[in-house]
């Protein structure tokens, strides 16, 4: 039998193999995402990148927990302008590179994109939904009118593909996934980090120096499947699935919930960055057995089942 066909498109966006790496795991470095891009993952999202530079939160910003990790880095980031800086001497024009970017309201975002605009970054990526960060993330994301003009601003401003990664910490994720949609959004991604948080118990203090922060990894992925799932069933455009794909199999889940496309983050903890082409060939090795030709035959599966 051939060798199963793995590439799929995200609006405009082609990629190779349906796995990306997840914003924020490997910064905003041109020559780290080129590196990741060539272990085998189909397209690269920076780490989130904000319109001011921030340093971020103190030490402890991320700490190991049973299933993952829980981080509280607080979007630190170079700012929009250095971000630029680096990305105009950079060779980005063969590299699917998806830029993140988190914002307080439409005009920044607006300022933001016609900035990074000219240049070869292939499609956008817009966090409204960190967990942990006052004023941006997942505030942003239970505001649904800001939800939709942030959104509508954005696509205002581009032709290029937008992604909106969506918060899973708000009642209704399938609510805000529809209005993602219906504002113009080209693709959801399903989802950001839990709320989440560690205490010490020999000192009694919260482990985190922001006390509260977000969780990844395998202890949420039946979480953001069941997300994928339920998006699946109520917005036609793609959805990428991340949270706790560390195996093929994780994958496979995600595909079969209705994911076009995945992201690994945690993943590259555990694994490093063969992760990508163990998975792929996971990935492979199952549709060969199912006797499907291409992963995108599969995805939505589990769907139809009374
Ligand atoms: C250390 C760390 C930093 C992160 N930074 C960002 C970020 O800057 N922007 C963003 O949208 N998501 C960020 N995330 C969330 C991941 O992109 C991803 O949504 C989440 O970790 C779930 O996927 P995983 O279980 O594969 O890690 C971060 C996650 C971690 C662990």
């Amino acid at each position: 039998m051939q060798e199963p066909d793995l590439s799929i498109e995200i609006s405009s966006l082609k990629m190779e193999s349906p796995l990306m790496l997840a914003s924020g795991i490997l910064g905003t470095s041109i020559d780290l995402l080129r590196r990741v891009f060539e272990a085998g993952a189909g397209a690269v999202v920076t780490k989130s990148v904000g319109y001011e530079q921030r340093t971020g939160y103190n030490n402890p910003t991320i700490v190991e927990v049973y299933g993952g990790y829980l981080n509280a880095i607080g979007l630190s980031n170079p700012g929009i302008k250095e971000f630029h800086k680096e990305l105009s001497r950079s060779k980005i024009d063969d590299l699917p590179l998806v830029v993140s970017l988190f914002g307080a309201d439409p005009l920044e975002f607006r300022e933001m994109i016609s900035l990074l605009d000219e240049l070869e970054v292939k499609a956008y990526e817009l966090n409204i939904s960190c967990p942990h960060v006052k004023g941006f993330g997942a505030e942003v994301c239970q505001d649904s009118k800001l939800v939709g003009e942030i959104i509508e601003a954005v696509k205002t401003e581009t032709q290029k593909p937008v992604f909106v990664k969506l918060s899973p910490n708000v009642t209704d994720i399938v609510h805000t996934a529809k209005l993602a949609e219906d504002t113009g959004a080209d693709a959801l991604t399903v989802a950001n980090t839990f709320r989440a948080m560690a205490i010490d118990i020999e000192t009694g203090r919260p482990i985190l120096a922001n006390k509260i922060g977000g969780l990844s990894g395998p202890a949420i992925k039946p979480i953001a499947v069941r997300c994928v799932y339920e998006i699946y069933q109520n917005v036609d455009i793609p959805i990428i699935g991340c949270g706790g794909v560390v195996d093929w199999e994780d994958a496979i889940e995600f595909f079969l919930a209705g994911a076009t496309a995945i992201q690994i983050g945690t993943g590259i903890a555990y694994e490093g960055l063969s992760v990508f082409e163990k998975i792929k060939q996971g990935v492979k090795d199952y549709l060969i057995v199912k006797g499907k030709r291409s992963v995108r035959e599969i995805v939505g599966l589990a769907h139809g089942f009374r």
